[in-house]
């Protein structure tokens, strides 16, 4: 059927759609009774399932409430459930911008990085994904950024982490385009939906200390990363490493409600005191989007919650060990519950699919985060038919 609204990224005609009859829980049924087991967490947003009752009740009561946008007005709990989630991210010190998606995170990151040094440049790496609207996309490297969308001069490539001397190449191309002229780093803390790449910790502290030298903003991003994904309740917990600037999204409602956020440090939000904050949104710190925040913190807190992630890692890690077996899979890189399987050819997503999986199948490569509440049970059920595609499609 040809559809009167687009699907992203992919010619139309070849467009791969699925009818939804219902969700529940890290399962959707299909309207041709299908159930497929969600094992990328649909877009990496679905956290904590597609229905998690407590982020549904605290939607249902705002929308009892006050369910209408007002960026400068207060409503109740909205800068208690900001202090929370401050208290979450242990960066108390700092301040929020709310956004309505990951990609506006970024712009509003970059917007403000480049605001505060009054510099243009922004450096990042190809192999990286920030976000679909121009600012987000110009530093986006990978596929989803061609050279005719994006304006010239406003990012510059640095090597990948684990390129050779990739630290020291990054301080020459600092140099060539001048301190000057570079306002910031955008840098995922782990990449997503690119390969599941982390720096190594020396890496990191490496490009703080850049940072450090040349007064150049290190902006975090961590739309795939935050909220409990890696292992740690955000990416950036794993390096030591202070960021100005960190983006959030996606998991920050669960996927249930368009929201985002950027944490700015103590400085940042000193300096707009006394200058104007140049951003802005209708639906800023929408209070749908704020209940629904305030229900992922309530869940990532509890002990349940915790006790049943610990054990899905170390379930995941072991279910992931026997797929090195099969001689279809080159490498995996895993961290939490977020993975990449690379494998010596690809497997068309529809195999997956049609197992009763719903996964991101890409070339040689599929990737795998399934919701952070998935019961042992279904992750070892999910875990058993991708091994039996792979093994099908040796
Ligand atoms: C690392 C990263 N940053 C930013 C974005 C953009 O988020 P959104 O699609 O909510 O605009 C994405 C989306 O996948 C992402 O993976």
């Amino acid at each position: 059927m040809k559809l009167p609204y687009y699907i992203s990224w992919t010619k139309q005609k070849d467009a791969e759609t699925f009818e939804i009859a219902s969700v529940n829980g890290v399962t959707i049924t299909t309207t041709d009774g299908r159930h497929l087991i969600d094992m990328t967490s649909i877009s990496y947003q679905a956290h904590f399932g597609h229905n998690h009752p407590i982020i549904i009740k605290h939607i249902k009561d705002q929308l009892d409430t006050i369910p209408m946008s007002s960026p400068k007005g207060i409503y109740p709990g909205k800068i208690e459930t900001t202090q929370s989630l401050l208290r979450y991210m242990k960066k108390e010190n700092g301040k929020i911008f709310y956004t309505t998606s990951g990609a506006e995170s970024v712009e509003n990151a970059l917007k403000i990085a480049r605001d505060i040094t009054k510099k243009k440049i922004v450096l990042a790496r190809t192999n990286s994904y920030h976000g679909a609207t121009l600012g987000a996309l110009s530093a986006t490297g990978d596929w989803r950024n061609p050279a005719h969308m994006t304006p010239e001069g406003w990012v510059v490539r640095i090597p990948e982490p684990n390129e050779l001397d990739a630290l020291e190449k990054t301080r020459n191309i600092i140099l060539k385009n001048g301190p000057d002229n570079i306002a910031a780093f955008i840098l995922e803390t782990i990449t997503g939906g690119n390969g599941v790449y982390a720096g190594t910790k020396e890496w990191w502290q490496g490009i703080k200390k850049l940072c450090l030298e040349f007064n150049i903003l290190l902006v975090m991003d961590e739309v795939v990363c935050g909220f409990e994904r890696t292992g740690k309740a955000f990416g950036y917990m794993h390096y030591g490493v202070e960021a100005d600037l960190l983006c959030l999204a996606k998991g920050i409602s669960g996927g249930m409600i368009p929201f985002g956020a950027v944490w700015t440090s103590e400085k940042i939000a000193d300096h707009y005191e006394e200058n104007i904050l140049c951003c802005g949104l209708t639906n800023y710190a929408h209070p749908l989007g704020m209940a629904a925040m305030k229900g992922v913190l309530e869940i990532v807190h509890d002990k349940k919650f915790q006790d049943n992630l610990s054990h899905v890692q170390n379930i995941f890690k072991a279910e992931l060990e026997k797929l090195k077996s099969l001689s279809i899979v080159k490498e995996i890189r895993v961290h939490g519950l977020l993975c990449a399987v690379d494998l010596h050819k690809s497997v068309a997503g529809k195999k997956f699919f049609n197992k009763g999986l719903y996964l991101v199948a890409q070339t040689n490569r599929i990737i795998l985060a399934p919701p952070l509440i998935i019961s042992e049970s279904l992750l070892r059920e999910g875990m058993s038919k991708i091994y039996e595609v792979l093994e099908e499609n040796l």
